[in-house]
């Protein structure tokens, strides 16, 4: 077999048919992009193949639909020449070879056909412009024009055009090189993150949905600081979130300096992403500081501080969510509360730890306290060896503590023995403020340790707390 012959990548049944559809319709047509890359990279193939034919693709996607036994539904979007079909569990994306790459850029609709290699041209990487053929006459042989294996081997994002005219193509394609660079532990070439610099405005005009997208395989990938590096020397992190970028740099006033508070935020990502595979969390790791740079200030006193950063920052990830498009729902609400507690239990680990602050910060944190206890201990990242032990150490305490209350108590998701409806009949009240201020006192009594959380002495401390409203128990006997 030749040393170009791919067949081994192209096994799935599927293949065979597009190969069957592509010779009745007399077109010609490749599986490039993704599909070949990862196959190369002896990573999982993707479930999504995406297939170019030198011809009509939505003509050659219809084809490959009837020859199916399931005959699946084809979705067709006209404007962009392209069509979808799902099989099993693949996704198969056919289009039109084309001149242009309007394809991947919405506000360009020229259509012109073009050849496989001018389809090629016009993709992102030299690594994703890798082509295998479906046809008889070279069924299996890689078509690499501008030397992509050589880039997989050399571990190199490159783009086969000039960078300039691949990034002014689709700007979004800054943000994937840096995506593919975190990703898959690759260099990006200088050529173009010298037009990834240049060109770093345009990014304006992307949407902010797909920079998001972008933005989580980052976030996702092994190292995350890796990309981010990328995207603060490009200068394109300033440009999508400055909240991040201004925390930046390091202050000195009457000699006393602050951490630099970005570097330190990467730091924390990085050693959040050990342990956790959470899209959510690794964004609280990321956000955990950002009320830092509104907050700062100087005292003669104290030094610097950032006092009320927590609250201020769980403010600004609902902004930051909203302008990005980002989903305002639960996962908005879980990272603000992360943000929100991040300093909790560090007071808690320098202080004595009593039983009734760790009842509070298990209340608090309900369901998620064990998440809030891995950015915390995420946060560590002194270099001196003896703090830092000193510092782990405490939160072992404190997750000790935790999880000896939690065991006494069962704080956690704890709904107060006794309810509001109790208290209404007990009272024979109709709704009224004194319901709440009962509960409320009854929550407060439980966390401060004054009774157990337990029935017989909510009951008793009910009673106690309505006499003192000039609340009498009803007669309910
Ligand atoms: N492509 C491109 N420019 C873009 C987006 C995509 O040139 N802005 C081309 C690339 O050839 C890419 C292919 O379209 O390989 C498929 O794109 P996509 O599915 O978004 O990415 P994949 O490369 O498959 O990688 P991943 O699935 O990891 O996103």
């Amino acid at each position: 077999m030749p040393e170009n012959n791919y067949i081994k990548a192209i096994q799935e049944p599927i293949f065979e048919t597009i190969a069957k559809a592509s010779a009745e319709l007399g077109v010609e047509s490749y599986v490039i992009g993704g599909y070949v890359r990862d196959f190369l990279l002896k990573r999982n193939t993707p479930k999504d193949i995406d297939v170019v034919a030198v011809g009509n693709g939505i003509d050659l996607a219809q084809k490959v639909a009837s020859l199916l036994p399931e005959k699946p539904k084809v979705s067709v979007f006209k404007n962009f020449g392209t069509a979808m079909i799902k099989n099993d569990d693949l996704e198969i994306e056919f289009v039109g070879a084309r001149k242009e790459s309007y394809h991947f850029d919405s506000r360009k609709p020229v259509v012109e056909d073009g050849s496989l290699e001018d389809d090629q041209n016009r993709r992102d990487f030299t690594i994703n412009a890798l082509a295998i053929s479906l046809n008889e006459k070279n069924y299996g042989t890689l078509l690499d024009p501008f030397d992509g294996v050589s880039d997989l081997k050399k571990k190199t994002i490159r783009t086969p055009l000039d960078p300039d005219v691949t990034y002014s193509d689709d700007p979004l394609r800054m943000m994937r090189a840096i995506r593919f660079a975190s990703q898959l532990h690759f260099n990006i070439e200088k050529a173009s993150l010298e037009a990834i610099k240049k060109n770093k405005k345009r990014i304006k005009i992307i949407s902010n949905e797909r920079i998001v997208d972008e933005l989580n395989k980052i976030l996702l990938s092994e190292t995350p600081s890796v990309g981010f590096k990328l995207l603060f020397d490009t200068g394109l992190l300033h440009i999508i979130m400055p909240e991040l970028t201004n925390l930046q740099g390091i202050e000195e006033k009457e000699g006393q300096r602050h951490k630099d508070n970005f570097w330190h935020t990467l730091e924390v990502v990085d050693n959040i992403s050990r342990n956790t595979d959470d899209l959510w969390l690794r964004w609280a790791a990321l956000l955990h500081d950002i009320g830092k740079a509104p907050t700062k200030r100087f005292d003669d006193k104290i030094g610097w501080t950032f006092h009320g950063h927590e609250f201020v920052g769980s403010k600004m990830v609902y902004k930051l969510f909203k302008r990005l498009h980002m989903p305002l729902n639960d996962k908005m609400k879980y990272v603000q509360k992360l943000v929100l507690m991040s300093s909790r239990p560090i007071v808690l680990s320098q202080d004595i730890v009593t039983d009734s602050a760790v009842r509070r910060l298990i209340f608090d944190a309900g369901d998620h306290i064990e998440d809030l206890m891995k950015l915390c201990e995420a946060d560590i990242t002194t270099k001196n060896p003896r703090r830092f032990k000193k510092y782990n150490n405490n939160f072992k305490i404190v997750r000790k503590k935790i999880a000896e209350v939690e065991e006494r108590d069962h704080i956690r998701n704890f709904q107060p023995p006794v309810d509001g409806a109790e208290i209404m009949e007990t009272f024979n009240l109709k709704p009224s403020k004194e319901i709440g201020i009962i509960k409320e006192a009854i929550k407060e009594a439980i966390l401060e340790g004054e009774i157990p959380n337990e029935y017989e002495a909510a009951r008793e401390f009910m009673l106690e707390r309505g006499k003192k409203l000039g609340l009498v128990p009803a007669n309910n006997d």
